[in-house]
């Protein structure tokens, strides 16, 4: 049995801890023992898919922590304590390593690569980085590149647009997408109770986005589509589904406002975070995520394997997974006139996206299934540690 320590730093619950927690639901546990290293008051370790493995916390809520990236080198005062800090951190992390008799190192956060991999370099442990961003250039790249050359990661990419951020380092990359549970994702009928509930009229076509509340997830320029749309006149209503994470509480508020100034408050039902993401699916006609620059987005795939046409961004992951034209309609980025214009498109001609949101279907199938995917990454722990499964 080979013991493969999987480090986190998140408290919310983002993408990045929803697939770690379906990849920990998957993995052979005949063959692999996870023990999770978290952060103090992680909200997602309540998720009831997580499997009983071993819990330990190793982040308390410290300043470097708390950062967000574009503010990972400011002033030279904060640098300094950060660096202490993550030092600090990392030695405590490689305590743990070796009292919990890790083999392996897995870390899923920027700031678990860089304190985990330091970590891992402390005790001779090798080490995967799980890269789930793409950084613009600056400075945490530049950190994360000189921890490349240091720690000397296998690195997983989400999507190809995340691996080409790591040309010419002196890294192994392997992309692997992101895994959905194909038996949870299922086309299936709509709950009328449900949408009773949602406030959602009957016959009235369900237009949904999935996402947490932050700016590049691209709500703005959702919410001006949706006014464009609506002074063309064709029946929608907008299901938003998400709550704000990893940033301000009032860009809620913000997102709220801007509704309502665009005269939207009839058509647009706000749902903030739900854990029923699959029904609200099923009772949707269209799926739109006008996010820029997005490494992969599981909520797009999750959509395409419950059958929905998805309209999206020619940006970051996301062409990779919507094939323009056949699974739905990519739209350049932070533009809400051609985002409107796709949206109206398909509302028109509810046969086209009917046959998109079916060859989603099938390429959500063919392509990000979460048992291939855990069996790929099982395969590399398995080729890094020369096992012999
Ligand atoms: N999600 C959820 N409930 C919500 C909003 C989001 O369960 O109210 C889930 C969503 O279904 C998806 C994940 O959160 O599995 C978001 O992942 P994605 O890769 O789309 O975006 P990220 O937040 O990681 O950028
Ligand atoms: C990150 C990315 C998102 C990706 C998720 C899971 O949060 O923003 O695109 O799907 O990680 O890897």
């Amino acid at each position: 049995m080979t013991t493969i320590a999987y480090v986190d730093t998140a408290r919310d619950l983002g993408g990045a801890e929803r697939s770690l927690i379906e990849l920990l639901a998957h993995l052979d546990l005949a063959l692999f023992q996870p023990v999770l290293l978290h952060a103090r008051g992680a909200v997602w370790l309540g998720d009831p898919l997580l499997p009983a493995i071993g819990l330990h916390e190793v982040f308390p809520p410290l300043g470097v922590l708390e950062r967000r990236r574009d503010e990972v080198a400011g002033r030279l005062v904060a640098r300094l304590q950060d660096i202490s800090q993550a030092l600090r951190l990392a030695l405590g992390v490689k305590r743990r390593l070796v009292r919990c008799g890790a083999e392996l190192v897995h870390t899923n956060t920027l700031k678990a690569h860089l304190i985990g991999g330091l970590a891992a370099r402390l005790a001779g442990l090798p080490l995967v980085w799980h890269v789930r961003d793409i950084l613009p250039p600056g400075a945490a790249r530049r950190l994360l590149h000189q921890a490349a050359r240091r720690c000397h990661p296998h690195i997983i990419a989400i999507s190809r647009a995340v691996a080409a951020q790591f040309a010419g380092w002196p890294v192994q990359c392997h992309v692997i997408p992101n895994g959905i549970p194909l038996d949870r994702f299922t086309p299936g009928p709509p709950s009328r109770q449900l949408r009773a509930r949602l406030g959602l009229r009957d016959g009235v076509p369900v237009i949904c986005n999935v996402a947490r509340l932050t700016p590049w997830k691209g709500h703005r320029t959702l919410l001006e589509a949706l006014a464009r749309l609506r002074a063309e006149g064709p029946a929608f209503q907008a299901l938003i589904v998400g709550e704000v994470a990893f940033w301000d509480d009032s860009y809620e508020q913000e997102l709220h406002h801007l509704a309502g100034d665009l005269g939207l408050d009839d058509v647009v039902v706000w749902t903030g975070f739900r854990a029923d993401v699959a029904q609200l699916l099923r009772l949707s006609d269209i799926f739109v995520l006008p996010s820029e620059n997005e490494p992969f987005g599981r909520a797009i795939v999750e959509a395409m394997a419950v059958g929905l046409p998805v309209v999206a961004c020619r940006s970051g992951g996301v062409p990779e997974i919507v094939v323009h034209e056949q699974t739905g309609l990519l739209v350049d980025p932070g533009d809400p006139e051609q985002l409107a214009g796709a949206l109206s498109r398909l509302l028109a001609d509810p046969q086209e996206a009917r046959l998109m949101g079916e060859r989603g279907r099938q390429r959500a199938q063919q392509l990000f299934d979460i048992r291939r995917v855990a069996g790929q990454v099982q395969q590399l722990y398995a080729d890094i540690l020369k096992l012999d499964h």
